[in-house]
């Protein structure tokens, strides 16, 4: 499965959404997550996403792996995003800030 990790956080472009053929991303209020019983690995998602948060299980750098479970848990409770919407106000000034695992609203 492909997961979506810390950099997403207060960013949120949305870009992913549109290319996920089986609809797996579901959105909380400023992150979104992959459900990983339903992703098919088609790898489309990981090269749209301008902030280049997403990454294949196996490859995640280890400083994310709780990311795993963070998907899978939070992919439970958000509803499924069905449409690609704005990003958040003051997302490339987000981009790239790291520890923001701090500012995850869920
Ligand atoms: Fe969706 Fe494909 Fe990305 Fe999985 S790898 S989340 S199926 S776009
Ligand atoms: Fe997040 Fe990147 Fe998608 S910032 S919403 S994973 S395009």
């Amino acid at each position: 499965t492909f997961v979506v990790t810390e950099n997403c956080i207060k960013c949120k472009y949305m870009d992913c959404v549109e290319v996920c053929p089986v609809d797996c991303f579901h959105e909380g209020p400023n992150f979104l997550v992959i459900d990983p019983t339903e992703c098919i690995d088609c790898t489309l998602c990981e090269p749209e996403c301008p902030a280049g948060a997403i990454y294949k299980d196996e490859n995640i750098p280890l400083e994310y792996l709780e990311y795993i479970d963070i998907n899978a848990q939070l992919s439970i409770q958000w509803p499924v995003a069905t449409e690609k919407n704005e990003p958040l106000d003051d997302a490339d000034r987000w981009d790239g800030v790291k520890n923001k695992k701090f500012y995850l609203d869920i």
